[in-house]
């Protein structure tokens, strides 16, 4: 009954510890989650203020593909203020959320045996998307005393006719790692004389710990020419239920696909989202940003200091995202074991690393506030003792 295409998508390595947990929680077990993969914020008032306005003038009617001509301006406006991107309000599509953005990317994209270069440790959905779209991912694991991050000269020996493009998550969910400048200075020099294009998701830009972002687009015109780039507000303005995303890319072809798969798909995206969103792209949510970011910043510093202390656990600070990604090889390598046994002994909820693609670690979120966590890891800390013994 079901299509081929269908049957190449894995089941959703977290379901299993995320479905314990939610049983645990239902019989009223004191479970605390560290596996949430979305801020523990509530969204800004100025975006909400937003929607109401949006709603009572209302605004329900069908929008036209990309966006309203007041969002795509006020993301045009975004990349040139913030990013120093000067994309044409044309080169500008609106999704629903990141995730349907990439996924209408990899649509446009791939035909059958196409390959992607995935940097590892990835976030789930990039090497599923691109499977069922039929092409084949291909990984490149990163250095863990680099924060996961791989080097051009990895980049370049990954590289085949094949190859279609490289998606970099940047910062990356899980590893929460950061590209400098520099760092993709070097994967455009290794691109420049290639075909394979760049699928920037940019999704975690303003959580970022170092003060610095640059967006893959902006290291010269043959990136600028290359790169798609994917964003949204799902994780800076804590609205992942909203499902607000964009992309934005100057190869017309490809726009105009994307469009006709938006077209045939969605239609457009909320009609009052997309009102919604406007005050966050133009600056009016910045404070509000700023707050949650140091809210996350004092709890990984406080999360790594603590995870670090914990013999046989031990993990390098991220400069972005919200997410440890925590080598627990010395005490469990099967990350699925040790996520569940910790889930069944002392009731935390974490994920596999086997599920980003890298076994023997595993990932704890920190948009959870702190006082959370800190019961979180005395437990894991008592979980880890006596699992070695
Ligand atoms: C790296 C990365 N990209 C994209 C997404 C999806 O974002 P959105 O909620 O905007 O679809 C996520 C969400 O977890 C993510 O971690």
């Amino acid at each position: 009954m079901l299509s081929k295409r269908s049957q190449v998508l894995s089941e959703s390595i977290t379901i299993a510890i995320s479905s314990m947990a939610k049983d645990m929680k239902a019989k009223g077990e004191d479970v605390i989650s560290l596996s949430a993969g979305e801020p523990d914020f509530d969204t800004p008032k100025a975006i909400k203020d937003a929607v109401v306005e949006a709603m009572k003038k209302g605004c329900a009617k069908y929008t036209a593909v990309p966006g309203t001509p007041e969002v795509i301006k006020a993301i045009q406006t975004k990349l040139r203020v913030e990013n120093n991107l000067e994309y044409q309000t044309n080169q500008i599509i609106t999704t629903v959320g990141a995730k349907q953005g990439l996924f209408a990317i990899f649509q446009c994209l791939i035909d059958d045996g196409d390959e992607v270069i995935i940097p590892a440790p990835y976030w789930v959905s990039y090497p599923e998307m691109v499977k069922f779209c039929g092409g084949k991912p291909v990984f490149i694991e990163g250095d863990e005393h680099k924060n996961f991050k791989i080097t051009a000269e990895q980049l370049k020996a990954a590289i085949t006719p094949k190859t279609k493009a490289f998606v970099l998550g940047n910062p990356g969910n899980p590893s929460g790692n950061l590209y400098s400048k520099a760092e993709l200075i070097e994967f455009a020099k290794v691109l420049k004389d290639t075909k394979v294009l760049v699928i920037s998701d940019e999704i975690y830009e303003k959580i970022n710990y170092v003060g610095e972002f640059t967006a893959a687009a902006s290291i010269n015109e043959d990136m600028f020419k290359r790169t798609i780039t994917i964003n949204g507000l799902s994780k800076a303005g804590a609205m992942t239920g909203w499902r607000f995303g964009y992309l934005a890319c100057v190869l017309p072809e490809l726009i105009s696909a994307i469009k006709k798969v938006q077209s045939q798909s969605v239609s457009n995206i909320s009609s009052i989202v997309q009102a919604g969103a406007i005050p966050a792209l133009l600056g009016k949510t910045d404070d509000d940003i700023e707050n949650m970011r140091k809210a996350y910043q004092e709890r990984r510093d406080w999360m790594v200091d603590a995870i670090n202390a914990i013999d046989g656990l031990s993990v390098v600070k991220p400069d972005g995202a919200f997410y440890l990604f925590i080598n627990c090889k010395a005490v469990e390598k099967d990350s699925m074991k040790f996520c569940k046994e910790l889930l069944a002994k002392e009731k935390v909820a974490t994920v596999p690393g086997v599920g980003f693609g890298m076994d023997g670690y595993f990932r704890a979120s920190y948009a959870t506030d702190l006082d959370s966590i800190k019961k979180a890891v005395a437990r894991i800390a008592k979980f880890v003792k006596e699992y070695k013994a």
